[in-house]
Order: structure tokens, then C-alpha cells, then sequence
């Protein structure tokens, strides 16, 4: 028995050494941990329950019989992070490039169904070459069979993505369907076709980081929600931000102890956000007044920069955020941030994680190129996933609600639970310079004094449409309350609305504008 388990012992060692230590080393070479590293790292110690460690190709094919190492390249199973259950691949870069052939996709596969049996989130390590070229259309069979359980898991439990070296090709779909995508500085690179791809069909030349580097995919396409500067910093994040989620749509996200007064009041609100309906502040500095203190997790920080959203608690429970930030192009709607928001929106409803939205719009971004771009469509993407949510949904007017904006972002009409408008809202179907101009037209052309007739109707209009009484007078808004009283009477209010379940008609799936 003895020679038994020192034989286990001993294939268990020769597996965890991958492509072996050479390969370990060039990998460190590049700044990259192992995939038993990462794995390691992230969970809490002593909980990984490892998959397949035993696991090789069954690939006949280039000489491939000859090179058969444990695991085939991607390190899976199950464990805690923060004392929860996550289920876990790591692709191994040391094995074949971490390139993935038909067994590595089996293994991965098992991970998935479990974790979508349990119920509890995926995390995804990437570094792969990609489809394993000497396994041919199996490999390419593999990675249709992961995109497919991907789309089944989306909304049933969270999926997360680590790219923390290539990720190129196909490959790059599985973590687009996922939830949220984390991408390491430099070292992690995802695109469709590679540099020499592009320069051969389009003549443009581009390097890797230009053309699919963390920072590309974090501000200019979107295709990552993080960019961080190394890895032990994407594995904290994730877990942070996994603090913030419920292990599976059927439950509640979890509540912390909390750490700040329900009671504090917010009075410095009122000077954050200045009278002047035109100028900018920091969203950012409201949302953090609002929250508990410290507890504001920003996603998607470059991207999109007119809209913010994020997690943040409020006296411990776990709420999405969605605000207009006055400070980039005013806060105004365009094309990417109606998408930015939209996923936000769709991700929290379907975790069950209350939404508060923060509402300062001017409107949607007028010019050809927005409306040639598609805003009318991509800008329906934001009002479907609000109009369809049914978790808890609170607004707070603070400023300017205009037009379409104010009925997209939360409004009453749409499903808000609780409306609120402060006493600097102003509510109306454009700003007051723009409705003057078009109003009164004729009667400006004509005026002895063009400019001072403008500012006396501009005032009028101010005083009978850009206020939030109109809107409070009809139900539209629940009540105008003090800047000052705002946590607080959001806190009541979550607490209230956490028993809230609403039905809506059931259909096989809607057909949201994409
Ligand atoms: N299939 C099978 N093995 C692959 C592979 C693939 N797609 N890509 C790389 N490998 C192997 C290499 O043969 C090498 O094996 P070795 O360690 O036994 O020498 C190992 O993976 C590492 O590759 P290498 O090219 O030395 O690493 P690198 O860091 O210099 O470059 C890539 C990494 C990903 C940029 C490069 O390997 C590459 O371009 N691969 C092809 C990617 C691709 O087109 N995939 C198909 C897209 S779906």
C-alpha cells in the first residue's frame, strides 16, 4: 500500500510542475505566475479541490502521443474566497502554450456544470495560445462547447474573467460573455486577429498593447471592465468584487456587518452639487458621501466616462450604482454609455442586487456622428434593461432631468420604487435656453432687445418647468427631500423594499436592441 501512495504522491508532484521548470521559469521571466500559482493566491489557503490532475490528451497527430503531461494545460476546480464556495480554471501557459484541445475543454466543462449545479460563481484564469492547433476542428468543437455553457451560466451564476496573457481568436468569446473582465497591464493582450493579421489584410501597422492591451480594452472598446497593474491585483479585485454578489441568482447578495451610522446625515451633498445647472462637479464625490464610508467599488472606471457605475453598500447591503457624470460632457447619454449602463443595469436585476441611480442628464448626445452610430438604438438598450428590471430601484434627481434621459434613467414610469427629486431638480422636457428659443422664436426675432427678453422668459420657464414640483404634483416624484436627509431615507427605503417581488409576463426570452 505504501508504494501506492508514494506513486500518487509522486505523479501529484510531477503534475504540479506542469511544462516543467524551465517553461515555470520563462513564465516568471514574462512577470506571469504559474496557473497553480494564481489559483493558490486567490482562494483561502488549504481549499482547492482539484479536477483531472490527471487528465492528457488523447491527440495522435504531430508526434503528439509522445508529449503527454498531466493535466493538459488547465488546472481546475473548486474552493472558497472569503470563506464561499468559487469553482476555478487556470489555463497552464507551460503546457502547450495553455493551447486548448479537446480533454482541456472536457475539463473545463465539468467545472462549469458543477458550478452551475451548486450554484456558485466561475472564475476563469486566461493565458492561452489559444485553439491547440494539432487537435484541429476538436479543439475548435471545445471552445463551442464552452461558449454554450457560458450562455446558459449567464444570469444564473456570476462568471468572471481573469486575461492574464494571450487571448486571441475565438478564445476571446468565452470572456466576453462573462460577466466581468479583468486584464493585466502589459502582460495580457485579447483580440480577434493578432498585429500580423491586421498589417496583412488592412496594411495597418499596430503593436499588441495598441491593438488589444489591458488599457485598449478597459477605455477604447470596452471589452474589459478592469485594467490593473499586476496580477495579485486583478486576484484581490475579483475577490472584493465578489464580496459584493450572491453566489447565484437565486439568492440575495450577502450583507455585511456594517461600519457606518444609517443616520449620518449628508448635508455636504448640498456643496458638492453646485445651484448653476451648468457646472460640472464629481459624481463620484456624491456617491461616496451616500454610501458606506469607503464601500464604493467603481466598474468600468475608464470607459464611457459620462455614466459611473459600480457597487457600493448601503448600511451593509450590497446595491448597484448608476450615475450620470456631470463632469465628462456633461453627463450626457450617448452610445457608450447607454451600453455601459445597460449591462450594469441587466447584471444587477438578474443577481438580485438593488439599484440606486443618481440622475443629473441633459439629454442624449446630439450630432451626426451619435445618430449615424446608432443611438437610437444602443440608447434603447439602457431604458429595456431599466424597464425591465425588478429589483428595488431607487432614483435621486439631483439636478437636471431633461427630456427622453429623464424618462430612461429610472424614472417612475418605468418601474422606480422610490422617486426622489432634491429642491435644485430641474425637470422638463429640455433646459430652459434651448425651450425659450423654440417657443418663442418670432417673438425674440422680433424683440427691441433680443437678449434681455430672452433672460426674462429663460426665468419664467425656470420658475414654472425647471423645478421638481410639476413632477411632484403628479406622483412622478414620491417627495423632494434635503440633500442632507438622502442616506437615510435611502437606507429606509432599501430596507423596505428588500421583500419587493415583481412578476412580469413570462415569454421565452425578450428581444432587447442590440
Ligand atoms: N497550439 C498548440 N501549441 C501551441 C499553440 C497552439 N495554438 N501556440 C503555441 N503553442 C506552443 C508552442 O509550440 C510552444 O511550445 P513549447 O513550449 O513546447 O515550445 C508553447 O506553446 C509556447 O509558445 P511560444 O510561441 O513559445 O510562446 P510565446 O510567448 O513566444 O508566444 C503566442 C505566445 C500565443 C503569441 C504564440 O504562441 C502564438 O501566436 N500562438 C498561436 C496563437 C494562435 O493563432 N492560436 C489560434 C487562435 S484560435
Amino acid at each position: 500500500m505504501d508504494d501506492r501512495i508514494e506513486e500518487l504522491r509522486a505523479k501529484r508532484e510531477a503534475a504540479a510542475k506542469g511544462g516543467g521548470e524551465d517553461r515555470i521559469a520563462k513564465q516568471h521571466d514574462k512577470g506571469k505566475m504559474t496557473a497553480r500559482e494564481r489559483i493558490d493566491y486567490f482562494l483561502d489557503e488549504g481549499t482547492f479541490h482539484e479536477f483531472d490532475q490527471f487528465r492528457t490528451h488523447r491527440n495522435h497527430t504531430f508526434g503528439m502521443e509522445e508529449q503527454q503531461i498531466a493535466t493538459d494545460g488547465v488546472v481546475t476546480g473548486y474552493g472558497e474566497v472569503n470563506g464561499r464556495t468559487v469553482f476555478v480554471f487556470a489555463h497552464d501557459f507551460t503546457v502547450f502554450g495553455g493551447s486548448l484541445g479537446e480533454v482541456f475543454a472536457e475539463k473545463i466543462c465539468k467545472v462549469m456544470d458543477r458550478a452551475m449545479e451548486v450554484g456558485a460563481p466561475l472564475i476563469g484564469l486566461n493565458d492561452s495560445a489559444g485553439a491547440r492547433i494539432q487537435e484541429g476542428v476538436g479543439s475548435l468543437a471545445g471552445f463551442g462547447e464552452i461558449f454554450q455553457r457560458n450562455t446558459d451560466a449567464s444570469g444564473v451564476i456570476p462568471q468572471i474573467s481573469g486575461i492574464m496573457g494571450p487571448c486571441a481568436g475565438g478564445a476571446v468569446y468565452s470572456p466576453a460573455i462573462t460577466d466581468f473582465v479583468f486584464m493585466v497591464k502589459d502582460t495580457s493582450h485579447m483580440f480577434i486577429t493578432g498585429p500580423d493579421v491586421v498589417e496583412t489584410v488592412t496594411g495597418e501597422q499596430v503593436s499588441f498593447d495598441e491593438l488589444g492591451g489591458a488599457v485598449t480594452h478597459a477605455s477604447t472598446s470596452g471589452a474589459a471592465h478592469f485594467a490593473v497593474d499586476d496580477e495579485k491585483e486583478a486576484l484581490d479585485e475579483i475577490a472584493l468584487l465578489l464580496s459584493y454578489l450572491p453566489q447565484n441568482n437565486v439568492e440575495d447578495p450577502p450583507r455585511v456587518d456594517p461600519w457606518d451610522d444609517p443616520d449620518r446625515r449628508t448635508d455636504e451633498l448640498a456643496n458638492i452639487v453646485p445651484k448653476a445647472p451648468r457646472k460640472p462637479y464629481d459624481a463620484i464625490k456624491v456617491i461616496d458621501e451616500l454610501v458606506d464610508e469607503g464601500s464604493f467599488f467603481e466598474v468600468h472606471e475608464s470607459f464611457a466616462k459620462n455614466i459611473v457605475v459600480g457597487f457600493g453598500r448601503l448600511d451593509g447591503h450590497s446595491v448597484g450604482i448608476v450615475a450620470n457624470q456631470p463632469r465628462v460632457n456633461a453627463g450626457t447619454l450617448d452610445i457608450e454609455a447607454s451600453e455601459k449602463g445597460a449591462r450594469f443595469v441587466r447584471f444587477c436585476d438578474a443577481f438580485n442586487i438593488p439599484i440606486l441611480t443618481l440622475e443629473d442628464v441633459p439629454g442624449f448626445m446630439p450630432g451626426t456622428d451619435q445618430e449615424h452610430g446608432g443611438i437610437i438604438r444602443h440608447g434603447a438598450k439602457l431604458l429595456y434593461a431599466y424597464s425591465e428590471a425588478t429589483v428595488p430601484l431607487l432614483t435621486v434627481i439631483t439636478r437636471k432631468a431633461y427630456g427622453g434621459a429623464y424618462c430612461v434613467m429610472a424614472s417612475k414610469h418605468i418601474g422606480g420604487d422610490v422617486n426622489y427629486a432634491w429642491p435644485t431638480a430641474e425637470i422638463a422636457v429640455m433646459g430652459p435656453k434651448g425651450a425659450v428659443n423654440i417657443l418663442y422664436r418670432r417673438e425674440l426675432e422680433e424683440a427691441d432687445d433680443p437678449e434681455a427678453r430672452r433672460q426674462e422668459l429663460i426665468d419664467e420657464y425656470r420658475e414654472e418647468f425647471a423645478n421638481p414640483y410639476t413632477a411632484a404634483d403628479r406622483g412622478f416624484i414620491d417627495d423632494v427631500i434635503e440633500p442632507g436627509e438622502t442616506r437615510q431615507r435611502l437606507i429606509d427605503d432599501l430596507d423596505m423594499l428588500l421583500s419587493k417581488r415583481e412578476e412580469k409576463p413570462s415569454k421565452k426570452h425578450g428581444n432587447i436592441p442590440i
